[in-house]
């Protein structure tokens, strides 16, 4: 019915990187493509089905964990699936793409370093974790396991949010899979 082919979008990167404003700045270009999508989006899905969890490594596998599962469950659907997290572990992030089909995961790399990041602060939580209010925080005194081969990377300080959204579009159209799907496309 959808006519589109599925596929995840993983944004990985520091908080305050920019994953959030270009995965919503993606979505409402998908939307205007006619694509059907929907955003997993940490902030969200910590209030909601990962409430339970905190930022211990264990807690963060396990958040992974469910995000990359929900994720496969959306592109069933049908859906183009956003992912914006943090996801600092190299192993979760080969975890998620594991369960899709060759060429239904796009990593995207959003690097912005983290004293851009800590200078952005837009929650004000680099400034708490360096006051000891906060543990465990990425890039503090938890660990960001930089992707060393993402499909895509984006440079913060080289591209705002809406060239990026252009790299990406353009990536992501290269490799077909903004084409419709074939009318026999059976996603099983
Ligand atoms: S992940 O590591 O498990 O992938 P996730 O993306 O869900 O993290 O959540 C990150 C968001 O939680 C951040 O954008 C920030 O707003 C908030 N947060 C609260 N505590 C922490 C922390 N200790 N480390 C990182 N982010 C935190």
């Amino acid at each position: 019915m959808k006519k589109q082919k599925t596929f995840i979008l993983w944004l990985t990167g520091l908080s305050g990187s920019g994953k959030s404003t270009i995965a919503k700045l993606l979505e409402k270009k998908l939307h205007a493509m006619g694509k059907h999508t929907y955003l997993l989006d940490g902030d969200h899905i910590r209030r909601g089905l990962s409430k339970d969890l905190g930022f211990t490594d264990a807690d963060r596998v396990e958040n992974m964990r469910r995000v990359a599962e929900v994720a496969k469950l959306m592109i069933d659907s049908g859906q183009i699936v956003l992912v914006s997290l943090i996801s600092p572990f190299t192993a979760e992030r080969r975890m998620a793409r594991a369960l899709v089909k060759d060429g239904e995961f796009f990593e995207i790399f959003v690097d912005t370093p983290l004293h851009m990041a800590e200078q952005r602060d837009p929650k004000g939580l680099y400034r708490k974790a360096r006051q000891g209010e906060l543990k465990n925080f990425t890039g503090i005194d938890s660990p960001y396991e930089v992707p060393l081969n993402p499909e895509i990377h984006i440079n913060t300080l080289r591209q705002t949010p809406e060239q990026a959204v252009e790299t990406i579009i353009t990536y992501i159209s290269q490799v077909g899979a903004l084409d419709n799907a074939p009318t026999d496309y059976v996603d099983s």
